[in-house]
């Protein structure tokens, strides 16, 4: 049995004073949800101060992006992970789209963040998802699959339980327009049998699949009963404690 993840990525949103109100917020509204796991992703110049005052809770926390660096050294601009498991992360998101896209950041780049994440012991959320123009050209399972396997190369059996994959169609993402959970489904089903035939069976059955693109409280449960639906990553609904609450127990 999986257990779900719901994730909110409060992208670059929020000082540091209003990222630890809203986590302080959410602790009382979540601190029964024992049927998933809950994590935010506040910017980097929060991230110590919320985990600070989320220690003890049940609320687990996740930077936004990595160095491909595992070291310290002279990269300028770049946070190692052995940096943010030092100011309390217990995950990473790596190759959001608009990382890819903006930040041009190729599944190589990915490939090494998720390495990276996964020496300094973080649990990597790697996102995946095509561009509508990419899925009306029907090539949606192709990207994906090359998303998946290039940004997954030369992991070790012993490194797939702590991969998280995060399926975000482009074009869903702060659109207000999700995936039907009929086609996430279809999409998350094929992320498992692509990483069946890369890894394992075994690894593919445990595997986490988040969805991610315009999730919100109204629509959070019906994609929940997809069989390979495995929780959420949430952009704009996760940024309100009340709205990200009513995600995490959508039950
Ligand atoms: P959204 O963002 O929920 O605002 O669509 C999701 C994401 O980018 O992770």
């Amino acid at each position: 049995m999986r257990k779900s993840v719901i994730a909110g990525n409060w992208k670059m949103y929020k000082n540091v004073g209003d990222s630890v109100t809203t986590a302080v917020a959410l602790k009382p509204l979540v601190a029964n949800a024992n049927h998933c796991e809950v994590v935010i992703a506040p910017v980097f110049t929060a991230l110590k101060s919320v985990a600070d005052r989320l220690e003890g809770s049940n609320i687990r926390v996740s930077a936004q992006n990595c160095a491909t660096e595992r070291a310290e050294g002279a990269f300028t601009g770049e946070v190692a992970t052995f940096m943010l498991r030092d100011a309390g992360c217990s995950h990473v998101i790596v190759g959001h789209s608009e990382r890819r896209q903006y930040f041009l950041e190729t599944d190589q780049i990915v490939s090494q963040k998720t390495q990276a994440g996964l020496a300094a012991g973080l649990m990597v959320i790697v996102c995946v998802g095509e561009t509508l123009e990419q899925r009306d050209q029907g090539k949606a399972l192709d990207v994906v699959k090359g998303q998946i396997v290039g940004s997954l190369s030369g992991l070790t059996a012993s490194d797939l339980d702590r991969i998280i994959i995060a399926y975000e169609p482009v074009w869903a993402i702060g659109t207000g327009r999700t995936a039907t959970p009929e086609q996430a489904q279809e999409m998350h089903a094929f992320i498992r049998r692509v990483f069946a035939e890369g890894h394992s069976p075994a690894a593919a059955e445990a595997l986490r699949i988040l969805y991610g693109g315009s999730v919100k409280p109204d629509n959070i449960a019906g994609l929940m009963k997809q069989t390979d639906i495995d929780g959420a990553l949430v952009g704009g609904a996760s940024l309100s404690a009340e709205s990200f609450a009513q995600i995490v127990n959508y039950k």
